[in-house]
């Protein structure tokens, strides 16, 4: 249901190709990681600055287990060093950090940073970081239907919605996907129903400002396109 200059709230990233730009350099594909979190500071700014609202990352998911123990830590201790460099900018820009997902088979030092920060920025309302971490979406829309199995009379969408880890949250306007895959991989297929869905080659690491700004403004000329005659 795109509507006619529909205003862009909530940005979702599947930040894909970091372990093919990696291997382009004969890297590891750790190195290509590292270079994947450098890259979402820019993406954040640019973001915000246009007035976005909400950006969603999905950074680890529940199929991403399977991958080397290495990896998984690498991209375990990118995430903490992420954050505590960008705790400041959560501050500074009034935004509030929410972490999507099951925190409890994380190392405690991680988990106890996650739940520090977002407790520490619940009061903020101009943005907010959202980050998927050990999530799946058919997960997390178990996980609320069973939250509300005891409830009394029909469920409501209002209902799901609301037992969503991204509870409050307007839903997804736009999903951009890296690395020329086209596949949504189980991020929040609820809050993604009336997205619009942007596919770049781009590799993830080399996804910048200019990059964000393309992709910002696909997203209105679609919009307007989809609304028919302009003007009406
Ligand atoms: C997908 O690329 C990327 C991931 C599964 C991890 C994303 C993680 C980061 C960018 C760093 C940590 C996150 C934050 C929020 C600081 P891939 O490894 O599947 O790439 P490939 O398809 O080329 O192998």
């Amino acid at each position: 249901m795109a509507e006619k200059n529909k205003k862009l709230r909530h940005v979702g990233f599947i930040m894909d190709g970091n372990g093919r730009w990696a291997k382009k350099r004969n890297k590891p594909r750790t190195f290509g990681h590292k270079k994947g979190a450098d890259a979402i500071i820019d993406v954040l700014e640019e973001c915000f600055d246009s007035g976005v609202e909400v950006v969603s990352l999905y950074a680890f998911s529940t199929e991403n287990w399977s991958r080397p123990k290495d990896e998984i830590d690498t991209i375990f201790d990118l995430l903490g060093t992420f954050l505590k460099k960008y705790s400041k900018k959560l501050f500074e820009k009034k935004s509030r950090l929410v972490i999507s997902g099951d925190l409890s088979p994380v190392s405690k030092e991680l988990r106890e940073r996650c739940e520090r920060l977002m407790a520490d920025t619940a009061h903020f309302t101009d943005h907010v970081l959202n980050i998927a971490l050990n999530y799946g979406s058919r997960v997390e829309l178990v996980r609320a239907f069973n939250s509300l199995k005891d409830k009394q009379g029909d469920i409501t969408e209002e209902d799901i919605s609301g037992a969503l880890y991204t509870k409050g949250l307007p839903d997804i306007d736009l999903v951009v996907r890296t690395s020329g895959e086209m596949r949504l991989s189980n991020f929040f297929l609820w809050q993604c129903a009336y997205a619009e869905y942007y596919f770049t080659d781009v590799l993830w690491p080399d996804f910048n400002k200019e990059q964000t700004k393309k992709a910002i403004e696909w997203f209105y000329s679609r919009n307007r396109r989809f609304g028919g005659i302009e003007n009406a």
